[in-house]
């Protein structure tokens, strides 16, 4: 019979009533906050995605995919240069944008703001969209060797006035692909592929 049970009934409260359980958290209170609280913050971590599909915050400048890469019809790689060479896709800097707004939109607040922060030298903050934890490693470069399209995983940008997470991104999300790649195998022998689903993969 535990301790703390024993001690209660000794001083003549019988175990089940409620006078005991309050007793209990009288005594115990603050142990079995910690407890709780321990056993919630596991439970928050193994339940939680990183951003929730649908997540599309507002940004410094309602910049609008739908206008430059859908009607435009500018390429991604335009803006995104890094997406081929390197992990990262990197979002442009407002050099990119004077490009074109040096001369265009003129009469929008949302271009006179652009033009003023470019000639201050102030860079824009951009909110994160998309923002896998510092534990995960992920390339975009290899993806896009391989011939994935930025719409697998992100959605038709192209039409979204808004940058919204289409997918989950979650590990199961990727580790789904990672498996189907490895049985289609459609590059046979490839040992780089049958690796693919392995923790030290995406982990460091
Ligand atoms: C004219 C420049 C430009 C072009 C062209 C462009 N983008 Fe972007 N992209 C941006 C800017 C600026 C942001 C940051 C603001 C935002 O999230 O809307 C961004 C953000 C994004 C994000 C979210 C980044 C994050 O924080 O997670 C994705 C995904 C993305 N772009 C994909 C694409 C794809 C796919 C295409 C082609 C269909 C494309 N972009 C074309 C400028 C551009
Ligand atoms: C295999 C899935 C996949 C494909 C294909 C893909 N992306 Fe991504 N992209 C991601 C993931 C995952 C992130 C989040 C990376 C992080 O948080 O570290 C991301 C982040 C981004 C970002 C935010 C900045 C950054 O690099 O973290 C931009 C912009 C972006 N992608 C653009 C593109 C464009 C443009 C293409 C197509 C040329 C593309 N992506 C193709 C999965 C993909
Ligand atoms: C290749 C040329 C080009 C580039 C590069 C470009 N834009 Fe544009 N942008 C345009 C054109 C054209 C329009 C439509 C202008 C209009 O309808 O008056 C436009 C419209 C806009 C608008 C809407 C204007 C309004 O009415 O409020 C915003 C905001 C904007 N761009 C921001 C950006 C930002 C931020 C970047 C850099 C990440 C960028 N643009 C890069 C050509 C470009
Ligand atoms: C739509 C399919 C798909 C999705 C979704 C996907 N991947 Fe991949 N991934 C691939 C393929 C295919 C390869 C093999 C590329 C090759 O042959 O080199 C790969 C390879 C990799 C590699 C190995 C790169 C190397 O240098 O060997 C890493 C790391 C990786 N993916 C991480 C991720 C992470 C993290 C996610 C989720 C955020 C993810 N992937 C989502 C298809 C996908
Ligand atoms: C294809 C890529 C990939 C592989 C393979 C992979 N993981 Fe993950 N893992 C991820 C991503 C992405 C996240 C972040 C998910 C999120 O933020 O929702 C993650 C998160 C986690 C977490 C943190 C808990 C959580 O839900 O955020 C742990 C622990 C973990 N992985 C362990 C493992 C172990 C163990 C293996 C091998 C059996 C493994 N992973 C294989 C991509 C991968």
């Amino acid at each position: 019979m535990p301790v703390g049970v024993n001690k209660i009934r000794n001083r003549g409260f019988a175990p089940g009533s409620i006078m005991s359980l309050i007793r209990i958290f009288q005594k115990h209170g603050v142990k079995l906050f910690v407890i709780f609280s321990l056993l919630g913050g596991i439970a928050y971590i193994f339940g939680a995605d990183t951003k929730y599909q649908g997540y599309a915050p507002d940004q410094p400048i309602p910049f609008s995919h739908k206008i430059h890469a859908g009607e435009l019809q500018i390429d991604c790689k335009y803006c995104h240069a890094g997406v081929e060479v390197s992990a990262h896709a990197t979002v442009p800097d407002q050099g990119t944008c004077m490009k074109c707004h040096s001369v265009v939109g003129g009469d929008s607040a949302n271009i006179q703001y652009l033009r003023q922060t470019y000639k201050q030298g102030v860079p824009i903050r951009w909110l994160k969209v998309h923002d896998l934890p510092d534990h995960v490693k992920f390339s975009h470069k290899p993806h896009i060797t391989r011939g994935l399209d930025c719409v697998q995983c992100h959605g038709d940008v192209a039409k979204m006035d808004k940058v919204e997470l289409t997918n989950k991104f979650t590990m199961g999300w990727c580790v789904d692909c990672h498996r189907q790649e490895t049985t289609q195998s459609y590059k046979p022998g490839n040992n780089q592929t049958v690796k693919i689903t392995e923790c030290g993969t995406c982990h460091y």
